[in-house]
């Protein structure tokens, strides 16, 4: 079959989580990945996580590099930037860290706790002197921002608040 008119194939989109030890985190993300993926049949799109859960990201982006594309998109599944997303992220994906990150990128702590009490103790990519491991594409990555103070969001807090209003 002649897929050459079929520009889609030329383009992977992998969506990133945080990942956890407990499943939740990489139930979300793969169900909103899901829930994308049937609005956009045409495309390849898989899920990869910071840490703490597999696949990781080097092993999602692979997956898709291997399909032939020449381009992924990368998205982050986080509602806000911090030092995954300014730092580790663009490391892995052989990307150019924001200066503000660089400044706090040095040392073992990446610099932010987890409120349900996951110690970093076990991190893949991030300990001080670790290896990280990082993709080689000769396509183009577009990485883009999270998910951020957008309306839908907004929309997705009064649906939790608004039913406990008076
Ligand atoms: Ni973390």
């Amino acid at each position: 079959m002649d897929t050459n008119s079929n520009s889609n194939n030329d383009t992977g989109i992998l969506l990133v989580g945080h990942g956890s030890r407990l499943p939740y985190n990489k139930e979300v993300v793969q169900a909103v990945a899901a829930k994308y993926a049937e609005t956009q049949p045409d495309y390849n799109i898989e899920v990869g996580f910071m840490e703490l859960a597999e696949p990781n990201i080097p092993t999602a982006f692979n997956k898709l590099k291997e399909t032939g594309v020449k381009k992924i998109i990368v998205t982050p599944v986080f509602l806000a930037h911090g030092l995954h997303t300014k730092r580790d992220i663009p490391t892995i994906l052989g990307l150019e860290v924001a200066e503000d990150a660089k400044k706090l990128g040095s040392g073992h702590s990446h610099g932010h706790d987890h409120a349900d009490g996951e110690e970093h103790g076990h991190h893949h990519h991030h300990h001080h002197g670790e290896e990280v491991e990082t993709v080689e594409f000769d396509g183009e990555i577009i990485y883009t921002e999270p998910l951020g103070a957008d309306d839908a969001i907004v929309n997705i807090v009064a649906e939790r608040v608004n039913p406990h209003l008076e």
